[in-house]
């Protein structure tokens, strides 16, 4: 079955939350890369939570949009995401909406903790692509495999 046929029902829907992204992105604090990546993670009552990259003159410890995002939405008592939206640009350019930003390895990971189903929506030149997490996360990390 093609991920977009598992998207969830509501009135929100993968470009809403692509736009979500978008908007996050433009709040990203990234002096250092001028890259910003921007989250919106959709909820089961309809709720998002959006989140963007926060780099660091220490640039290790720059933290990640999607990573920021499960921080915020753990501090808000959130715990099941159903969807996450992720968009991406450098400064420079303004395509957020046409090229794909896909989460890095460590984001992949830390969201797979939170919803093994969880939907991805990537931009595309052709609008909004929904992917599944754990197809984007084969054989990940579990203290409890199967
Ligand atoms: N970045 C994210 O926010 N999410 C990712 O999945 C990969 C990279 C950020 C980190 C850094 O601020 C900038 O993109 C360039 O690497």
């Amino acid at each position: 079955m093609p991920a977009i046929d598992k998207w969830p029902s509501t009135k929100i829907s993968p470009e809403d939350l692509l736009g979500m992204a978008r908007e996050a992105a433009r709040r990203a604090y990234v002096p250092y890369s001028r890259y910003h990546v921007g989250a919106a993670m959709l909820f089961e009552d309809g709720s998002v939570v959006q989140s963007c990259n926060v780099e660091n003159a220490s640039y290790g410890i720059t933290i990640c949009a999607e990573r920021a995002g499960v921080v915020i939405m753990v501090s808000q008592g959130k715990r099941n995401p159903l969807a996450i939206a992720v968009t991406g640009s450098h400064e420079d350019r303004d395509d957020y909406l046409k090229i794909e930003c896909p989460p890095c390895g460590a984001c992949r990971q830390a969201l797979m903790e939170f919803n093994t189903n969880m939907l991805v929506v990537l931009a595309s030149k052709d609008g909004a692509k929904v992917y599944e997490l754990k197809k984007l996360l084969p054989h990940s990390f579990s203290l409890d495999p199967d």
